[in-house]
């Protein structure tokens, strides 16, 4: 066992850990958090996604002990207070969720995609999603959730802008 301390979605979390343990099962059986879906874990469907600090991660491919000290966000942690993300609401709106299964970790993975690129082409979201797959939609509704989801939060943030100058 191994003690790690590592602040996920913003609450600091201290914890013994079998050091075989991965960060999903963690995350999973540790935490509760059950929104990050286990799929394939081997590092092939991503419905496992999580950022870790920032980045998207497979969480199945990550220990919890290599978490030590890091800050991760899993799909609880971008709809705080139960306030549905940009994406969240964009999936909905697309109908860009059939079993659900893979939605999570698409919705994670974007939210880290329009963090470095908030105007996003069509490649580049598809190349953002390459690790996450989905047996259900055909991409097509998912991808167009993203493009507005961006554009959404594109001009709140522009709205921000102005509010504050
Ligand atoms: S469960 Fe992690 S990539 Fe599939
Ligand atoms: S909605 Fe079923 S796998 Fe994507």
């Amino acid at each position: 066992m191994k003690k790690i301390s590592l602040e996920v979605n913003g609450v600091q979390e201290n914890q013994e850990v079998e050091v075989g343990t991965t960060l999903l099962r963690f995350l999973r059986d540790t935490l509760d958090l059950t929104g990050t879906k286990e799929g394939c874990n081997e590092g092939e469907c991503g419905s496992c996604v999580v950022l870790l600090d920032g980045r998207p991660v497979n969480s199945c491919l990550v220990l919890a002990v290599e978490a030590d000290g890091a800050k991760v966000t899993t799909i609880e942690g971008l709809s705080p207070d139960g306030v549905l993300h940009p994406i969240q609401k964009a999936f909905l709106a697309h109908t860009s969720i059939q079993c659900g299964f893979c939605t999570p970790g698409m919705v994670v993975t974007a939210a880290a995609l329009l963090k470095e690129c908030p105007d996003p082409s069509e490649d580049e979201i598809r190349k953002a999603l390459a690790g996450n797959l989905c047996r259900c939609t055909g991409y097509r509704q998912i991808v167009d959730a993203i493009r507005d989801a961006a554009a959404a939060m594109r001009t709140k943030e522009a709205v921000r802008e102005k509010v504050s100058a």
